[in-house]
């Protein structure tokens, strides 16, 4: 197996597979079985799941062809997940109800992916834990520039909410006690007061990531706060859709330990690049 470094940093990549030092391990591959990590060994998982039928990544879930075939889908990926998370490990899901398109399903109407993601994890078992709602900052991009054009505007009685204002990040818990945690690590992991303020507000401020090539990456402000939250330095984090890795590299910054899956390899690249810059900044 071709394996290089590249960089300054301990960045070894090979065809499906990137490491960096020993604390990063991004795998290029389906996150239906996670071979690679042993039963109990991941302290938080932090993931933001492909939508149904609305971005093409290349493969992978989200191009089923219903809907119950996609929740499935995603429902094998969240099992797996419970195996490899610790008892009292926390399970956090970004995600959205997203509205249909007149173009795909000729009607008006939301996909309740919020409800079905909940009732999922809790037949699996997760306790659901806590939510935070993500305001994603200004309408639509901006692109409608203060002119209202949704619905029957300007009369009742069908007007339409805006897309892609908010989202929710959902906060599961597997049942169990985690392992106590040594005094000293305690102390570094500890957040500041403003922090802790800011962060249990419940409601999150946060501007997208309009600069990714990737579809929808999430501003690294999110898992950061999130890794913060609910992890201890040393501990370690799992995203099974990582994209462009930007859980795993706010994971490293905060001196945690990261395992990705991404099943299209083209995102490596970009990856990479993002490594580089985030750890410069
Ligand atoms: C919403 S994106 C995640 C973006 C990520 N949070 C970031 O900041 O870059 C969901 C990702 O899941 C990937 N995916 C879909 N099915 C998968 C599977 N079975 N295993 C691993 N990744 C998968 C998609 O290719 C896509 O990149």
């Amino acid at each position: 197996m071709f394996v290089k470094s590249i960089s300054a940093y301990n960045i070894k990549s090979s065809l499906n597979k990137i490491e960096i030092d020993d604390n990063l391990k991004f795998f290029f591959k389906s996150s239906e079985k996670m071979k690679e990590i042993s039963t109990n060994e991941v302290n938080l998982i932090i993931t933001s799941p492909p939508y149904f039928n609305y971005v093409k990544y290349g493969k992978g879930i989200g191009h089923e062809t219903t809907y119950d075939e996609y929740l499935l889908n995603l429902k094998k990926v969240f099992e797996e997940c419970h195996r490899v998370l610790s008892p009292g490990g926390t399970f956090v899901i970004n995600i959205t109800n997203m509205k249909s398109r007149l173009k795909v399903e000729k009607k008006s109407f939301l996909y309740p992916l919020v409800a079905n993601v909940i009732k999922i994890m809790a037949d699996i078992g997760f306790i659901f834990f806590d939510e935070i709602i993500w305001v994603k900052g200004n309408a639509n991009n901006g692109a409608l520039k203060g002119k209202p054009l949704f619905g029957s505007y300007p009369y009742p009685p069908t007007p339409k909410i805006l897309d892609s204002i908010f989202e929710n990040i959902l906060v599961f818990r597997k049942e169990g006690k985690r392992k106590k945690v040594d005094k000293s690590i305690k102390e570094s992991s500890k957040l500041t007061k403003e922090e802790w303020i800011e962060y249990t507000k419940g409601i999150w401020f946060i501007e997208p990531d309009r600069k990714a090539k990737h579809p929808a990456t999430f501003p690294i402000e999110i898992p950061k706060r999130l890794i913060k939250m609910y992890s201890f330095k040393g501990d370690v984090v799992l995203d099974p859709f990582a994209g462009t890795g930007t859980t795993l590299i706010a994971a490293y910054i905060l001196d945690r330990k990261s395992i990705g899956y991404e099943i299209n390899n083209c995102f490596k690249e970009e990856f990479i690049q993002k490594f580089e810059k985030i750890i410069q900044e």
